[in-house]
């Protein structure tokens, strides 16, 4: 079975990006000219993605309104002869890939948010992308296949779980959920079978500094374990406790990014994104180098 269903969990409050995430969803927070969530979409459908399934909040419905049509608003820009931005309302999704939305009403963890896709997802393998990270896929090595494209691929030939992990700073570990190798670390690009993986653990705790950093592609069969995965971490039905119970049962791989991640759930992470994407935007580029190289002066 191909991986042809994205599950985006976006019911988070965002407490990290408050004020601005008040009223706003952090999803919804502009890089350049997109809200950050239209760029983990972009990145599915590179990936082959036909179905994105939005696991939302009540307080967050623009996420969803950003993805449907908005006729009136359509019409005005027809009538007007605004084709330019025509095509680019109409290019926010592809004709041949749908939204779903899904609700998460009670905040009880990752794991759990992934759990209320099940109905949606049904028995086929599945990715799940984390909306706060942005793998920019434009510093990988020329011509390779985008990270997620990659994963899915090498899902395919292996039917192994891909868990996608990026080495970092032994400081930075407790944030993340972290995962233990057979054999050295894998070359980037490329997956090693995990023998663990822990959820937050203390710096002298974890197995490694190799990290997970939001993109998975899983079984099916996760559901089930999740539904047996008791609170851990934080107290939240942690994604990665299951995955410790799936590679009780099979053989789980860590692939190892190879392009460049910002953390947009965070505020100098947003900051980083804006400038890696703003210096290279068709329209502002150019100008914005040159704003920075006057700032720099
Ligand atoms: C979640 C996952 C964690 C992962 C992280 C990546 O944690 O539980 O394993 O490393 O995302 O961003 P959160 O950041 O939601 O606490």
């Amino acid at each position: 079975m191909t991986v042809k269903t994205a599950v985006l969990p976006v019911a988070g409050l965002g407490t990290r990006f408050l004020p601005a995430s008040k009223a706003i969803p952090k999803e919804m927070i502009t890089v350049v000219d997109k809200p950050v969530i239209q760029y983990v979409v972009d990145e599915a459908v590179r990936a082959g993605i036909k179905q994105i399934v939005l696991v939302n909040h009540s307080a967050k419905r623009a996420i969803e309104d950003h993805f449907d049509v908005h006729y009136e608003l359509e019409n005005e820009l027809e009538r007007r002869g605004k084709e330019e931005l025509l095509k680019v309302m109409r290019s926010i999704l592809p004709p041949d890939v749908r939204v779903i939305s899904v609700r998460q009403g009670k905040a009880l963890g990752l794991g759990h948010a992934v759990m209320c896709a099940r109905e949606v997802v049904g028995d086929a393998p599945f990715a799940v992308m984390l909306p706060d990270v942005l793998v920019d896929a434009e510093l990988q090595p020329a011509g390779s296949e985008p990270d997620l494209a990659a994963m899915v691929q090498r899902y395919q030939a292996s039917q192994r779980a891909q868990i996608m992990v990026e080495q970092v700073p032994m400081d930075k570990v407790s944030q993340y959920g972290v995962v233990a190798l057979e054999g050295d670390a894998p070359a980037a690009g490329t997956s090693q079978v995990m023998t663990g993986v822990v959820e937050k653990p203390a710096q002298a705790d974890a197995p490694s500094d190799l990290a997970v950093v939001g993109r998975y592609i899983l079984p099916a069969r996760i559901f089930e374990l999740l539904a047996d995965t008791a609170p851990g971490a934080g107290n939240e039905i942690q994604l990665t406790d299951a995955i410790a119970s799936l590679m009780k049962e099979e053989s789980v791989e860590a692939y190892r990014m190879q392009g460049v991640t910002y953390d947009c759930g965070s505020k100098i992470g947003y900051l980083q994104a804006t400038l890696a994407y703003a210096k290279r935007h068709p329209q502002v580029g150019a100008e914005f180098a040159e704003l920075l190289r006057q700032y720099n002066d």
